[in-house]
């Protein structure tokens, strides 16, 4: 089978990737990423040479490019994590959201009923989102797949306008389609932008860990791996045109996760928790700050047999070593050094954003 992956660059794609391209040797994986600031190719070092990966770099804004690509490639299956993720960077500049996640989304859904016409069998579109399409939470309850859509930022409302434009093409076209929405991730290869990366690598080099609001708001922590071989069972074995929600079972306020991540870089480094603890500072709160998520995780378990393997705890143990281990990525990401590689091994493939 020919396995067409968007956005494999980042951090859930490259972990998805480096999962499944060993495992699958009797699957093409092929990899269309744009290489936007969040992308670092050198996570995908261990399988770059493998016979059944490749690599493309494409902008799914471009409706051409992709078209090509997928003439080239000629996938029977996409699995499209390609998006722009970052809640933070949607406030300050929303458009690229929309271009990205809505008509990039469009883009390939296109390229899907162009390629696949009305020869539709054994074809998937597996649409990667977000458990903040349903809003905010109070002090009870759960996500479920039936919870009304409800978007805070531009991120979440350009993900529900997303899935929406999915669900289209299938009652529509009858495109064959699933949807997964998952609960905030954390693991290797995240961009230090994120709330995990951010605060083991700020207590690591005892600079000030910025926590928004009173701290309080909650998510549902899911080690990355574990959201990797959901989808894939969602992928082989959910039901086409069903949505399966995903999460973790860990809903931790932000300080309980700053403080816990306190203790383990000193742990791990040992140094002294306490002074690390001290570097917590409150700052001014996000806009539209969605105060709680908790996933109902029970169709994908009972359904398909899928339950989470690590625990906040081992997850999280992992997540630091990995951030302590691997200092020639953080720095390379940091400083931009990989976009000098980008352009030297990619640079006449296609522009820069
Ligand atoms: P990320 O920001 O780490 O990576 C996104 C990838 O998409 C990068 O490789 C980037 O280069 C690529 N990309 C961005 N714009 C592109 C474009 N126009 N054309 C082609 N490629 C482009 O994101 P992530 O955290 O790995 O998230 C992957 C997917 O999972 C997203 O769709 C996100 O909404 C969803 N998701 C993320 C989380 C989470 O906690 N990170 C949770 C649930 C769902
Ligand atoms: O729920 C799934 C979503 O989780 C994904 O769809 C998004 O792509 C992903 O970015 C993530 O969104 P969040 O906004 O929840 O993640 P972030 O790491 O930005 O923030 C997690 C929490 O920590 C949130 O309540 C805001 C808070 N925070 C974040 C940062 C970066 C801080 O208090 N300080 C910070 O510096």
């Amino acid at each position: 089978m020919n396995v067409l992956v968007t956005g494999g660059a980042g951090f859930i794609g490259a972990n998805f990737l480096r999962l499944l391209v060993p495992r699958h040797a009797e699957h093409r994986f092929v990899n269309i990423d744009a290489l936007t600031y969040a992308a670092n190719p050198k996570s995908l070092a261990p399988i770059e040479d493998a016979p059944n990966y490749a690599f493309e770099r494409v902008d799914i804004t471009d409706a051409d490019a992709v078209t090509a690509a997928f003439a080239k490639h000629e996938p029977d299956m996409v699995v499209h994590f390609a998006a722009e993720s970052h809640v933070d960077r949607s406030i300050l500049g929303p458009k690229q959201f929309l271009r990205t996640n809505f008509e990039g989304t469009f883009n390939l859904l296109e390229a899907c009923r162009g390629l696949w016409g009305e020869n539709t069998e054994g074809k998937l579109f597996h649409h990667v989102s977000t458990d903040e399409v349903y809003g905010s939470l109070g002090a009870e309850g759960f996500f479920y797949e039936t919870t009304a859509y409800d978007p805070s930022s531009p991120y979440s409302a350009s993900k529900a306008a997303s899935d929406h434009l999915v669900r289209a093409w299938h009652r529509t076209y009858g495109l064959p389609v699933k949807i997964t929405n998952c609960s905030n991730n954390y693991g290797p290869l995240q961009f230090p932008e994120k709330l995990i990366p951010l605060m083991i690598l700020n207590a690591h080099e005892k600079k000030p860990l910025p926590i928004y609001g009173e701290g309080l708001n909650v998510r549902d922590w899911l080690y990355v791996t574990d959201h990797c071989e959901a989808i894939w069972k969602v992928v082989l074995e959910g039901k086409v045109g069903e949505t399966y929600n995903i999460g973790g079972h860990n809903e931790k306020t932000n300080i309980e996760v700053v403080d816990a991540l306190c203790r383990l870089v000193a742990e791990e480094t040992g140094g002294d928790a306490e002074a690390l603890l001290a570097l917590k500072k409150f700052v001014k709160d996000r806009p539209g700050h969605d105060m709680r998520y908790a996933i109902d995780a029970s169709k994908i378990e009972k359904d398909l047999g899928w339950t989470p393997k690590e625990t906040f705890e081992t997850g999280m143990r992992k997540t630091v070593r990995w951030y302590l281990d691997n200092d020639g990525w953080v720095q390379d990401v940091r400083s931009g050094d990989y976009k000098k590689w980008i352009e030297a091994n990619y640079g006449d493939r296609g522009g820069e954003k």
